[in-house]
């Protein structure tokens, strides 16, 4: 009903593609996964975990705004197509 990828560099940790299937929604899920997350990251010794969020994603950025996430002021996200 949802997933989730996380991971770390061994100094950041990083979660990608959270998701739950629209019927499932706003139960709960979503957070229990990212937690879950958390909780393997912080075992394994990271201190800071970082998300990227589509700027025209207002319902994500709403839900990571709800758990405590912040926005991450002076950073620009880059990439390259392979
Ligand atoms: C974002 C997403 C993963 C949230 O999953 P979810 O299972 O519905 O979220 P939860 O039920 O665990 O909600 C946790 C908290 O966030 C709040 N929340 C969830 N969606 C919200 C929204 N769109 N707007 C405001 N608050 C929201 C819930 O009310 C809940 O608050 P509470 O702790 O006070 O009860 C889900 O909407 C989704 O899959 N969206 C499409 C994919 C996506 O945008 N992923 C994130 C990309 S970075």
């Amino acid at each position: 009903m949802g997933a989730a990828l996380c991971g770390h560099d061994g100094r950041r940790g990083h979660i990608y593609h959270l998701a739950v299937e629209p019927a499932y929604q706003r139960l709960g899920v979503g957070k229990r996964l990212v937690d879950e997350c958390l909780v393997g990251l912080r075992a394994a010794g990271i201190e800071r975990v970082i998300i990227l969020v589509a700027a025209d994603n207002a319902r994500g950025r709403a839900f990571w705004r709800r758990a405590g996430w912040e926005d991450i002021s002076g950073a620009a996200a880059m990439g390259i197509d392979l």
